[in-house]
């Protein structure tokens, strides 16, 4: 089965809670926080969270684009953050495993991002233990981008990693996610699909997200 991640990246953030209710049917509302340091672009943060887990019982799948994520995640967690996934590329090896432990101990999911450019041997150290591996698919920073296909060979290695070593883990694809890319992501392994301007663009919202389920 499939999963739909709508980031609201591409929402109306003066309309949060009327463009959360329009996705209801999708697995996961996916929060894209980005500081202006990791990537060259400023998003969301922890009152915002606070705010979306006030209106909505949705999972809430927080994507932290932040450097050294481990001083923020017990913060994420008590927001209201169902899972959160920081970057590999973020901090150190230590701290990363530091971030996934805190992320356990509040109780929540714990996943790890990898960009473009980062293998997916990357993912090795901390696949035992995470609940899900997200590989972007656009350079993180910015909703709307075009979806780079030459991801897809390693999606394709890391879900025969996960299917060797953590069957349970899911494996996420973030960037580009459209109804002619969708079904690419599926072939590759994804199981989760995170879609903003083609979920927010669209003119039949639920539509489109049986469309993206491929
Ligand atoms: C990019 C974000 C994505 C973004 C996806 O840095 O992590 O979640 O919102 O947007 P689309 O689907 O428009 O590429
Ligand atoms: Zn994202």
């Amino acid at each position: 089965m499939i999963k739909i991640a709508p980031s609201i990246l591409s929402a109306d953030f003066a309309n949060l809670e009327r463009d959360i209710k329009k996705i209801e049917t999708a697995d996961y509302v996916h929060v894209d926080v980005m500081d202006g340091v990791f990537v060259p672009n400023i998003s969301i943060g922890i009152p915002v969270l606070q705010s979306i887990r006030k209106v909505t019982d949705m999972f809430l799948d927080v994507h932290l684009m932040i450097t050294e994520p481990v001083r923020y995640v017990e913060q994420f967690c008590d927001a209201g953050a169902d899972l959160v996934t920081v970057h590999v590329e973020s901090d150190t090896e230590e701290n990363t495993h530091k971030a996934i432990d805190a992320i356990h101990a509040k109780g929540k999911k714990a996943g790890i991002v990898l960009k473009p450019k980062t293998p997916a041997e990357a993912v090795l150290p901390f696949l035992d233990k995470v609940e899900l591996i997200l590989v972007m698919t656009v350079e993180p920073g910015f909703g709307g981008q075009k979806f780079m296909a030459d991801m897809m060979p390693k999606v394709t290695a890391i879900r025969k990693l996960i299917d060797e070593k953590n069957p349970a883990c899911e494996l996420e694809v973030d960037g580009g996610v459209a109804p002619d890319t969708c079904k690419t992501c599926i072939d590759a392994g994804a199981n989760v699909l995170v879609a903003g301007s083609a979920v927010y663009k669209a003119a039949d919202i639920p539509a489109r997200i049986v469309e993206l389920r491929g």
